[in-house]
């Protein structure tokens, strides 16, 4: 990874481009997260951005872990200062994290890429990456959108255990990926879909992550803190909520949480 490189090939004017502040790249870094969640409250411009090689407490959703090796993925993470007109941009620009993202990849390497709710990224039923968006409040709120996106899984490593629920890009493309331009390429889409929301447009944003979503109409289980919900994903909401039915009719609204899908053979991924 240059942080040279991607600056220079950038044609956002926003992320990336962040006024009186510095992009940053590190070598070994605990989470690019945490990092901007530091700048985020010491004032750093909005549009900033952390990228590192290497994340030794790498965060995930739900409390979980992202294991982050040395040069295997994208481990990178967006200050964002939205001026937020409703409440449900919130949620939406996590969704939005996706569809750019996802986007991105598809528009650069010519891949099909699903999203799972709330912003999974898959490839033939196995995580190629995820999002982890953090909301801060308080006099100066700011928004942290971490992605991580696995490049690369060496015949022997961290994930062997995870190895039937992860995939690679480079596995899918069989050929060294660009990341640079793929930063870039991922940059300009989130760039594009975070003016749509800024700009009300929240609809071309929630057409775009039906279109992809490998979620809707099929039947789920999601667990929402102790309690488990089993039924069939109908649609998300102007929130990204996302609406399930169960068999006996009643409905149920998730605003987080995760979510399984049944396989044909009736296991759940
Ligand atoms: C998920 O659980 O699917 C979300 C994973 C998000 C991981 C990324 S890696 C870069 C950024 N820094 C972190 O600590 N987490 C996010």
């Amino acid at each position: 990874m240059d942080l040279k490189r991607i600056q220079a090939n950038l044609t956002t004017r926003i992320i990336g481009r962040p006024a009186g502040s510095i992009n940053e790249l590190w070598e070994s870094i605990d989470s690019t997260n945490s990092r901007a969640k530091q700048l985020g409250e010491s004032g750093s411009s909005e549009g900033v951005i952390i990228l590192a090689r290497q994340q030794t407490h790498g965060r995930g959703r739900l409390g979980r872990q992202w294991i982050s090796p040395l040069d295997l993925g994208i481990y990178m993470s967006v200050l964002l200062r939205p001026k937020i007109q409703k409440a449900c941009e919130i949620g939406l620009l996590s969704l939005a994290c996706g569809v750019a993202v996802a986007g991105a990849i598809r528009q650069n390497l010519a891949i099909d890429i699903g999203l799972k709710w709330v912003n999974d990224l898959i490839i033939d039923a196995r995580k190629v990456g995820g999002i982890l968006a953090e909301f801060y409040s308080g006099d100066s709120p700011f928004v942290v959108l971490g992605l991580g996106l696995n490049i690369e899984i060496p015949q022997k490593s961290d994930l062997d255990e995870l190895r039937e629920k992860v995939i690679s890009l480079e596995e899918v493309v069989s050929s060294p990926i660009d990341r640079d331009m793929l930063i870039c390429a991922i940059l300009e889409q989130l760039e594009r879909v975070y003016n749509r929301i800024l700009s009300g447009d929240y609809d071309s944003i929630l057409c775009d992550w039906r279109a992809h979503s490998v979620t809707l109409g099929q039947e789920v289980v999601a667990q929402v803190g102790d309690k488990v919900i089993k039924g069939f994903a109908l649609d998300i909401e102007d929130d990204g909520a996302l609406l399930i039915q169960e068999e006996r009719g009643i409905k149920h609204k998730l605003h987080a949480g995760d979510v399984q899908i049944r396989r044909l053979d009736g296991s759940y991924c």
